[in-house]
């Protein structure tokens, strides 16, 4: 276990990597602890939670609503939980995401900190503060920023992940190559999702290595008014198709890369010429592509995104591998492109 602290505007969170969740008894004091955690975590990994007062909510992200976050609060009263209780959300974006909100609203806020027990949610979404809940249809509606006082990272929670879950992760990993860490994208080329599973050290590598980046640009940029937006990286038109389509998040975010590459291409002045290695690395790891899609209707859906301003919209692109750019562009530009770039 290595220990790292990171200063956050408001505080400092501790990192514990590669940890056991044994740890977790010597972080918080288990008598004044509760944990919250979903029924699939809970199912696959009951010995953890022996000893621990454990909430137990629905799993997927249909759950992600108002009515979890009332039942935590329910729960939390039974449990006579106090100003002085911790709240852990040991789980996957979904838990973490609801139990971050939860805890900062019980009682005007609650401490709290992650076990995440995704890839997604080690390399992404454990990460930063943002905590809250979809209102029917619109995602993250309600939430605020505030970040939890530590981490524990324990990557053996993984080896109960279905595949989907891995591939959903590494989309978001090779997404944090894409935009800064050259170095993190030849190690993909090298290994396979195979190696990864396999092989521990490796995993822990290149889990610690994303959770880095993903903090570094949090740190720089908290509130999100510069470098943290490079985050949203292949995600304008992969939210589009997502809806759509009814993608997997990590599927639409990847053809959302490719799309964002291939625009990267055809923009003059960039002078991008990468897109088939990533396109190649995507494929790899079992990630979709291309799609076929009505890129009129994409590009209805693109209008109403909150990121467009007038009559531009702003959008990641790479200049290379390991650095993007944000680029405002002309709707009508975007709508020539879509039927190319999708
Ligand atoms: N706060 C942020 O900055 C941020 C960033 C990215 C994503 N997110 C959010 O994260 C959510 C997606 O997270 P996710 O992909 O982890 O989804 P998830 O939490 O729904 O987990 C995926 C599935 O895996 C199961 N699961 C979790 N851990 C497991 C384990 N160790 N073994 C077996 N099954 C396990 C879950 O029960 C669920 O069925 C979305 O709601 C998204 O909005 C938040």
């Amino acid at each position: 276990m290595t220990k790292a602290e990171y200063s956050f505007a408001q505080k400092k969170v501790a990192y514990y990597f590669d940890a056991s969740f044994s740890l977790l008894k010597d972080v918080v004091p288990v008598a004044n602890t509760v944990l919250v955690t979903d029924e699939n975590v809970f199912a696959q990994h009951k010995e953890k939670f022996e000893g621990w007062k454990t909430i137990v909510i629905k799993a997927g992200e249909e759950h992600k609503q108002q009515p979890a976050v009332d039942y935590i609060i329910g729960e939390l009263i039974k449990l006579e939980a106090d100003r002085k209780t911790f709240v852990v959300g040991v789980g996957g974006g979904v838990v973490t995401d609801i139990t971050g909100y939860a805890a900062s609203i019980y009682m005007r806020g609650l401490q709290f900190g992650f076990v995440p027990t995704t890839v997604l949610a080690m390399v992404d979404a454990s990460i930063g503060g943002k905590n809250g809940v979809d209102v029917g249809v619109y995602k993250n509606l309600a939430g605020l920023i505030k970040q939890p006082e530590f981490l524990l990272f324990d990557y053996s929670m993984l080896r109960t992940l279905p595949n989907e879950q891995w591939i959903n992760g590494f989309a978001e990993i090779i997404k944090h190559a894409c935009i800064k860490d050259a170095t993190l994208f030849s190690i993909l080329e090298k290994f396979t999702l195979h190696d990864f599973q396999q092989d521990e050290t490796l995993l822990a590598d290149i889990i610690e290595r994303n959770v880095k980046i993903k903090t570094a640009v949090v740190v720089e940029d908290e509130f999100e008014t510069g470098d943290r937006k490079l985050l949203n990286f292949g995600h304008t038109i992969g939210h589009a198709i997502e809806n759509m389509h009814q993608l997997l998040h990590g599927h639409a975010i990847s053809i959302g890369m490719v799309a964002a590459c291939n625009l990267s291409e055809q923009l003059t002045g960039l002078h991008f010429g990468e897109a088939k290695r990533i396109v190649q690395l995507l494929a790899k790891y079992h990630l979709p592509v291309d799609i076929e899609t009505d890129d009129e209707k994409v590009f209805q859906v693109l209008r109403m995104d909150k990121k467009r301003a007038s009559n531009e919209m702003n959008f990641i692109l790479l200049k290379k591998i390991g650095e993007a750019v944000i680029k405002p562009i002309e709707l009508k530009v975007l709508q020539q492109h879509l039927k190319e770039i999708l």
